[in-house]
């Protein structure tokens, strides 16, 4: 029998699995575990403090001559320092397990210090400094009064104003005892230059004369005497009344000043110089006047083939101003309701046509003259002196109801 290789194996491996061989040498140890993860980032560290205020601006520049102002305002506090750093990451973690949560970083480092402020602006220019010390008294203007004008009365002055040949104004009485022919009115001041002194410039600026077709009055004045007395001396004044190269007074009725040489004495012409230096009251402290329309003169009318006069209009308001009626009252009843009676009815004036009221309301450019330096033997001057006190009467006399007009 012939005996394959197979056959051969077979037997071999029969006679080893009758015998077990001896144990093998152990195994090698498994590898290491992989290591932990790195740890998660540290926070941030807190923010650094913020840097120190810059420094203070400059003071401001001095402010343009003149008075010095205010020190300019100190500059704004710089910007804040910029922010710490971040702090270092924590140390890695431990291998194995995850590391632990890093430390936190350290405290950043303190910020710059800021920049410098701005310099202030220039401060404001100060307030006005105080005034001045008054200076030495300058010369007195127009020089010191002559004698003759201290020891003259402004009142009468004023009554000459109006009447000078009157004896409530130191003259003979009446125009025939200076035989004045001329007329009266050529030869009254007010006549000429309005109780207000304005001439035609004011309450008289609708009065006729000669060139407007009126023979009994003359032209009235374009001379301002308001003017006049603040720019003249107390001698020129004098002369610019006694006029000796004015109109021979009884040559002719009309517009020129006339010669007063003969005629006033030296004593009512330096009264009158007084008056119109010190006792004139203003318009306008007593009444409003507006006037209306052209200056008077003529116009061709074609229709009726004759001249026309045209006036202006006037129109006084505001009469007492900022008098106290109420004050104004009891005056007139202590002073002049005896005659005028309480409601200013009493004596007629205007021949018949007004009460004291009623003339006080249509003409205030004439009844303080007439209150103040008088109107005849009975109204003498100086009855009320005092501008309140004219002022307070005409603010009561405004009142139609305690001080009617004649029905
Ligand atoms: C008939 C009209 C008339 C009478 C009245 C009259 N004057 Fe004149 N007066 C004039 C005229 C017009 C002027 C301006 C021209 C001149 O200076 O002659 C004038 C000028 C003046 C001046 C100078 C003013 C200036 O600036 O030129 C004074 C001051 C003056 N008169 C005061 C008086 C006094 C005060 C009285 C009364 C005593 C008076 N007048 C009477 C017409 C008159
Ligand atoms: C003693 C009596 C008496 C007293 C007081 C008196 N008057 Fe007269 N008044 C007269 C007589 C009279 C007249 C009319 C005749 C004249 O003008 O003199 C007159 C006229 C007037 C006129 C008009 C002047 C004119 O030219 O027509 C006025 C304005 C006037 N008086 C205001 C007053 C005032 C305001 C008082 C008080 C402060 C007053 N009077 C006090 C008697 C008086």
């Amino acid at each position: 029998m012939r005996v394959s290789r197979n056959s051969l194996a077979l037997l071999l491996a029969a006679a080893l699995v009758g015998c077990m061989g001896p144990e093998g040498p152990q195994g090698e140890a498994g590898a290491a575990g992989e290591a932990g993860d790195t740890g998660p980032t540290g926070p941030t560290g807190p923010r650094g403090p913020a840097g120190p205020a810059g420094a203070a601006g400059d003071t401001g520049d001095t402010g343009p001559a003149g008075p010095t102002g205010p020190t300019g305002d100190t500059g704004d506090t710089g910007p804040a320092g910029p922010t710490g750093a971040t702090g270092d990451t924590g140390p890695t973690g431990a291998t194995g397990d995850t590391g632990p949560t890093g430390a936190t970083g350290d405290t950043g480092a303190t910020g710059a210090t800021g920049p410098t402020g701005a310099t202030g602006d220039t401060g404001a220019t100060g307030p006005t400094g105080p005034t001045g010390p008054t200076g030495p008294a300058g010369q007195d203007w127009p020089g010191p009064a002559p004698a003759a004008y201290t020891a003259a009365n402004g009142i009468k002055g004023g009554a000459a104003y109006s009447q000078w040949y009157n004896t409530f104004a130191d003259g003979q009485g009446t125009l025939g005892a200076y035989s004045v022919t001329v007329g009266s009115e050529f030869v009254r001041c007010k006549t000429c230059h309005a109780w207000d002194g304005l001439g035609n410039a004011g309450s008289y600026a609708d009065r006729t004369g000669l060139s407007t077709g009126t023979a009994t009055r003359p032209d009235v004045s374009n001379a301002n005497l308001r003017a006049t007395v603040a720019s003249s001396t107390y001698q020129e004044l004098f002369d610019l009344i006694v006029r000796p190269t004015g109109r021979p007074i009884n040559a002719a009725s009309e517009n020129r000043h006339p010669d007063f040489t003969p005629y006033l004495t030296d004593a009512q012409v330096w009264n009158l110089v007084k008056f119109m230096r010190e006792e004139w009251v203003s318009p306008n402290d007593l009444y409003d006047l507006q006037v209306a329309g052209a200056p008077m003169h003529y116009e061709y009318d074609a229709a009726t083939t004759s001249w026309v006069l045209k006036k202006p209009v006037l129109t006084f308001t505001n009469i007492g101003t900022d008098g106290d009626g109420t004050r104004g009252d009891t005056l007139f009843t202590a002073q002049c309701a005896g005659c005028h009676g309480a409601d200013g009815m009493t004596i007629p004036l205007e021949t018949g046509t007004a009460s004291l009221g009623e003339f006080v309301r249509k003409k205030p450019h004439e009844a303080w003259f007439k209150m103040k330096f008088g109107s005849g033997p009975t109204m003498l001057p100086g009855m009320v002196t005092a501008t309140q006190d004219i002022k307070d009467i005409y603010k009561a006399l405004t009142n139609t109801t305690t001080y009617p007009d004649i029905p």
